[in-house]
């Protein structure tokens, strides 16, 4: 018996998982990786064309980061970062810093992207309190907003005025690029392309940082918190067990490094136009039974979103959905037939009640064949689930 991979499979006849598990049916258990492919225990292969959770961003299995990893735990698991610092903690650091042309002072490390968000309130309230600026609030944004609405950017002037905004009231402006940022967007820092040129005061990072060869969070500093702190109380009042991690840090600038040298910003580039432009062919052509319930195609680099609409249907030809979601549906169907994607149910409205749609953030060294093969089962799924729901 293949495990469940969808919410229809009879649960008694699983085998038992320990697990408490956070999907409403069981997850198949995955053995084994490479690049965008995932195999399962039952022998099934699954292409990944959304990096997990928009992390895996260089894929599983890059010889570079498995050969760094390794050389880390040769030379140094684990020390406390209150006391030692390490190696590959401060060479990230030193990269990260230097990636924001002058828009960050320092750098801090943390697990991942909700400890990043936690770290990032708690340090620009410690700035306004060293400041002595207690009455002071702040600005927080996602510079493209991911999984809740599906790649949503900004309209153009919208971060220009947010910052005019921060200035006169003197707000810090904090972007969270824990899924938009570290490439996934073309570029390292969203910000460089969606947020008018303008740096953050404070960043998270995430994700795409780690790649998902280690778990893995950080928050980019400016050059005013920086002072702020160190002018006065002089310290990070932040920390957790494992913030800097040696092979945590290790993993991750083996990750960045593989990124540079493979020249994968430029890839993904290439690769996510034609994600785009694969994705508007085929669900906007003429023969596409799924056109009228196309809302949005919208992405860029190796960010994609399909959003439907299925409820404004008055002049389409009828379906009943039987309360499911449509993205739902299709992610469920596309993992049966191989492919993982991600759908999401509503929020795209202020109501969030419309706004189905699916998420697609491959890794950055995909293929353009493998970009075929990721719409081609895409299309297969949501016109499968279409053919079900017609009435
Ligand atoms: C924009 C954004 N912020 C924060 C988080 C939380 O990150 P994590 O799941 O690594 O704690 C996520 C996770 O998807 C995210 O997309």
């Amino acid at each position: 018996m293949a495990p469940a991979l969808t919410k229809s499979e009879e649960p008694s006849k699983l085998k038992p998982t320990f697990i408490l598990q956070r999907a409403t049916w069981r997850p198949p258990i995955a053995v084994s990786g490479e690049g965008i492919y995932i195999e399962l225990e039952d022998g099934r292969r699954v292409i990944d064309a959304v990096g997990g959770a928009a992390v895996a961003c260089i894929g599983n299995g890059h010889p570079a980061v498995k050969k760094a990893i390794k050389e880390q735990v040769d030379k140094l698991s684990y020390v406390y970062n209150m006391q030692l610092s390490n190696q590959p903690a401060e060479e990230l650091a030193n990269y990260l810093v230097n990636s924001g042309n002058g828009a960050f002072a320092l750098c801090g490390f943390v697990s991942g992207g909700s400890e990043a968000m936690e770290a990032i309130i708690k340090l620009s309230r410690q700035y306004f309190y060293d400041t002595k600026q207690f009455q002071r609030v702040n600005y927080i944004g996602q510079t493209v907003v991911g999984a809740t609405t599906g790649v949503v950017a900004p309209p153009k002037g919208y971060f220009k005025a947010m910052k005019s905004v921060c200035d006169k009231y003197g707000a810090l402006f904090i972007l969270d690029e824990i899924m938009s940022g570290m490439g996934r967007l073309g570029t390292l820092h969203a910000w460089e392309q969606f947020a008018d040129g303008i740096a953050p005061d404070l960043q998270a990072i995430a994700k795409g940082l780690g790649g998902g060869y280690a778990s893995i969070g950080a928050i980019l500093i400016s050059q005013r918190i920086a002072d702020g702190i160190r002018d006065t109380s002089g310290f990070w009042k932040h920390g957790h067990t494992y913030q800097a991690h040696p092979i945590a840090t290790a993993a991750s600038l083996a990750v960045q490094k593989v990124i540079t040298e493979e020249n994968l910003l430029s890839n993904i580039r290439t690769q996510g136009a034609l994600l785009g432009s694969l994705l508007n062919a085929r669900l906007l052509s003429p023969n596409s039974p799924l056109a009228p319930y196309v809302f949005d195609i919208r992405g860029t680099a190796g960010w994609w979103a399909v959003e439907f609409d299925f409820d404004d249907i008055a002049n389409k030809p009828a379906v009943d959905l039987k309360g499911d979601s449509f993205a739902i549906l299709v992610q469920q169907r596309c993992l049966e037939n191989g492919l993982a994607i991600m759908g999401f149910r509503g929020g795209a409205n202020v109501e969030g009640t419309r706004g189905d749609h699916v998420m697609f953030s491959p890794a950055y060294n995909v293929k353009e064949e493998e970009i075929e093969k990721i719409v081609d089962l895409f299309i297969e799924g949501a016109e499968e689930v279409y053919r079900e729901i017609a009435v």
